[in-house]
């Protein structure tokens, strides 16, 4: 035999290693969905033009991209139930149907808040404060209402959003006032009554920040020592680009994880747009007067801050993939920029660039930078 040479094999390297490259390169998905389909769902909050067919464009990146859906407003209290006795299923039932049809996880969003539920929730025909029990009986009849409805459809209800104030105590809305703290474990008791097999959920933002992270902790503890079934966390993440920072977002994650419950990414964002407040709250009640400094890429968003953008995500990226063990899924808030409620929130009238696909509908940078996290070449990181 003769030695085996390097020349000699060279050449035949080279060609095979060409070609694993390339065929690497041909594996690599082009969908979000398929992307990460051994690590968590991927899904987006869906308005009604997309759902009921206003939106073709967005429609099909929704079918094309995610597998799972969350209703942007058509489950909350006052789109669902805006009068005494009067529920209107009208755009739920197009909602559920749309996830149906595409085969989706349907994600049920909220039952129990103190936002866009109407004020006579919590009032007699005078005006009124009702009693303890009138209101536990108000409750119980929308969740089993609601819940009973899309019984085996929904496959996951957020049953109490942004229960917390940012100390991690119990924010004082109208829900507590009036039942007291137990409103949560009836909310949950409710809920599980109305579908026995619908997984439960507690859903708010800033849990990266440590007290509001302890009060959720508490609270989840709280509610699996009196035996209410509570299947997961939903961390909003209606991020900026500075916080929260990706420690905190491990610390976070783990740190749920612990109480035996699944970790989901529910409202996924970043906000690069000028700072309008010193919080980093995503209260829906904040309001402020809109200037041109508080706008500045109206006219378009330059390079080097999409490059930015793509890398924040990538960051994100690879700490939900640390924990793809823990993490069931990963949901944006909205589908393009165009129709984020960043442009108005909380200053109105801005251009803003928080999602994955542009005003045109094309993928953005970001978009290549997440699918690329979930590579073949980048899975030796993971867990
Ligand atoms: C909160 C709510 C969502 C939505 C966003 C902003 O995070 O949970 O339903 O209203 O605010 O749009």
């Amino acid at each position: 035999m003769p030695p085996m040479r390097l020349e000699f094999w060279l050449p035949l390297i080279l060609t095979l290693a060409a070609g694993a490259l390339s065929a690497a390169a041909q594996d690599t998905p082009l969908t979000l969905k398929d992307a990460f389909k051994d690590d968590f769902r991927i899904g987006a909050a869906i308005n009604q033009s997309q759902f009921e067919g206003g939106s073709p464009r967005e429609a099909q990146i929704i079918q094309s991209q995610f597998n799972a859906i969350s209703p942007e407003n058509v489950l909350k209290w006052e789109s669902v139930h805006p009068a005494p006795g009067q529920f209107n299923f009208q755009d739920a039932d197009q909602y559920v149907a749309f996830g149906q049809k595409n085969h989706m996880f349907i994600v049920g969003h909220n039952l129990i808040w103190h936002n866009q539920t109407p004020a006579w929730v919590f009032e007699d025909a005078d005006g009124n404060p009702i009693s303890r029990e009138a209101l536990i009986a108000r409750m119980r009849n929308h969740i089993l209402t609601v819940v009973g409805r899309y019984k085996g459809k929904i496959g996951g209800w957020d049953v109490v959003n942004e229960a917390l104030n940012e100390d991690g105590t119990l924010r004082n809305s109208p829900w507590r006032r009036i039942i007291g703290d137990d409103y949560l474990v009836l909310a949950y008791q409710f809920a599980h009554e109305a579908d026995p097999s619908a997984q439960l959920y507690y859903n708010d933002y800033s849990l990266e920040n440590l007290p509001k992270r302890q009060g959720a902790i508490a609270l989840i503890k709280k509610l699996q020592s009196r035996g209410v079934r509570i299947d997961g966390i939903g961390l909003q993440e209606h991020d900026k680009m500075d916080w929260p920072s990706t420690n905190q977002v491990d610390e976070t994650i783990s740190a749920f994880a612990r109480l035996g419950i699944k970790v989901m990414v529910t409202e996924l964002d970043i906000d690069l747009l000028p700072a309008a407040t010193r919080s980093n709250s995503a209260d829906i009640s904040m309001s402020v007067a809109a200037n041109a400094e508080l706008n500045p890429y109206a006219s378009g968003l330059p390079d080097s801050l999409q490059q930015k953008l793509a890398q924040r995500y990538a960051d994100l990226f690879s700490v939900f993939l640390a924990h793809r063990g823990q993490i069931s899924r990963v949901t944006f808030w909205g589908v393009t920029d165009a129709d984020s409620w960043l442009n108005n929130w909380p200053v109105p009238g801005r251009t803003s660039y928080p999602l994955l696909f542009d005003r045109d509908c094309n993928p953005k940078p970001a978009f290549a930078a997440v699918i690329h996290m979930a590579s073949p070449m980048n899975s030796a990181t993971r867990n």
